[in-house]
C-alpha cells in the first residue's frame, strides 16, 4: 500500500487521507530506524527547502533545517525583515518568485489563509509550519508518538485539555483520521473553531473514531490514555496573557488531573513550550508519565518523512 504524495501540499491533515497519514507515520518510523542504526539516505540530494517564519520557533525550525540537511538537501532561513513581502510584495508573486528556486516551501505565519494563498499560486509543494488555526506538522507527530508508544492509534483516547486553539484543531483532525477518540475540554469562549469540529466529526465518523467537547477538564480526562495540554496565550495573544491565566486556570494539567485518568499507564504531551506552572506543573512534564521530549524529537522523523514524500 503505497500513496504517490509527490507535489502535495502539507497545509491541514484535514486535507490528508487516511492512507496518507499513515503513510507519512510509517515512513517516519522507517526513517528513525533506519537514522538509528547509523544508515544515512539521502532522497532529497540537490534540493532546496525555503523556511518562512512570521513567528519565532525552536523545534519547527531546527527539526525542519537539520531533517532537510541530512536528506542531502539544503534549506533558507527567511525571516520576517529577509523578504519583499514586508514591503509589499504579493504573497501570489512571492510564491511564483521562489517556486523558481525552491523545491518547497515551509511557512510559519499568523493568517491561515496566507497559508492557502501562497499554496495555491506555488508551483511547488507548501508545508504548513503553524498558523493561527492550525498545526499539522505537529499533530502527525503527537499520534506518530502515541503509535510508538501504544502500537495502536484507533480506539485510542485523547483528552486535550486547555485552549480550543492551533495545536487542538490539528489534533482533532489527525486523531480522527486514524480513529482515535478525542475529547477537548475547554473554557467557555475558547472552544475550537465550530468549523474544524464540524469537520473533524465528520472524519471520524468515516474511520470508526469519535470527536467531543467538553468545559470540565475532569470528564475529557477519565479513561483517557492521553492527557495534551498547550499554552495558554499563543504566540500573537501575549497581551492576553493576565486574562487568560485567570480564565484557564482550573484546567491546568498538574498530578491530580493526571490521575483523574484512572489509567496508570497515561501519557502527557505538549507541543513545547511549556510554561511551567500555568498549564503545567514541573511534576507532570518532567514525571514518569511525560513524552514530551520524545515529541520533540519526533518533529524531525515526521517532517523527514513528509519532505521525503512530497518534494
Ligand atoms: N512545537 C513547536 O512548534 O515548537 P516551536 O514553536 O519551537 O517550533
Ligand atoms: N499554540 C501555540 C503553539 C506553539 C508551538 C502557539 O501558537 O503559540
Amino acid at each position: 500500500m503505497s500513496v504517490d504524495m509527490k507535489g502535495k501540499d502539507l497545509v491541514s491533515v484535514h486535507d490528508l487521507a487516511t492512507e496518507e497519514v499513515w503513510q507519512i507515520l510509517k515512513t517516519a518510523e522507517m526513517m528513525k530506524l533506519r537514522q538509528k542504526s547509523g544508515i544515512q539516505e539521502r532522497p532529497l540530494a540537490g534540493k532546496t527547502l525555503a523556511m518562512i517564519f512570521h513567528k519565532p520557533s525552536t523545534r519547527t525550525r531546527v527539526s525542519f533545517e537539520v531533517g532537510i540537511w541530512q536528506l542531502g538537501g539544503y534549506a533558507l532561513y527567511l525571516g520576517a525583515s529577509d523578504l519583499q513581502l514586508r514591503r509589499g510584495e504579493t504573497l501570489a508573486d512571492t510564491a511564483r518568485t521562489l517556486s523558481r528556486y525552491v523545491d518547497g516551501i515551509m511557512i510559519r505565519t499568523f493568517a491561515h489563509a496566507d497559508v492557502v494563498e501562497l499554496a495555491r499560486y506555488a508551483g511547488v509543494p507548501v508545508i504548513n509550519g503553524l498558523t493561527d488555526l492550525l498545526h499539522p506538522c505537529q499533530a502527525l507527530t503527537d499520534i506518530f508518538t502515541l503509535y510508538e508508544k501504544r502500537g495502536r492509534l484507533a480506539g485510542l483516547r485523547l483528552a486535550y485539555v486547555g485552549d480550543g486553539n492551533n495545536v487542538a484543531h490539528s489534533l482533532m483532525y489527525a486523531g480522527a483520521k486514524v480513529g482515535m477518540h478525542v475529547v477537548v475540554a475547554t473554557p467557555e469562549g475558547h472552544e475550537p473553531d465550530p468549523q474544524v469540529l464540524a469537520g473533524a466529526k465528520r472524519d471520524a465518523a468515516a474511520t470508526g473514531g469519535s470527536v467531543e467537547v467538553v468545559t470540565r477538564p475532569g470528564e475529557a480526562v477519565r479513561g483517557a490514555d492521553a492527557v495534551y495540554t498547550d499554552v495558554w496565550a499563543s504566540m500573537g495573544q501575549e497581551g492576553e496573557e493576565d486574562r487568560r491565566r485567570q480564565v484557564f486556570r482550573p484546567y491546568q494539567v498538574n498530578r491530580e488531573l493526571l490521575d483523574a485518568s484512572g489509567r496508570p499507564g497515561v501519557l502527557f504531551l505538549h507541543c513545547l513550550p511549556a510554561h511551567r506552572g500555568d498549564e503545567v506543573t514541573d511534576e507532570v512534564v518532567d514525571g514518569p508519565h511525560s513524552v514530551v521530549f520524545d515529541q520533540a524529537e519526533n518533529r524531525l522523523h515526521v517532517q523527514k518523512a513528509v519532505m521525503a514524500l512530497v518534494m
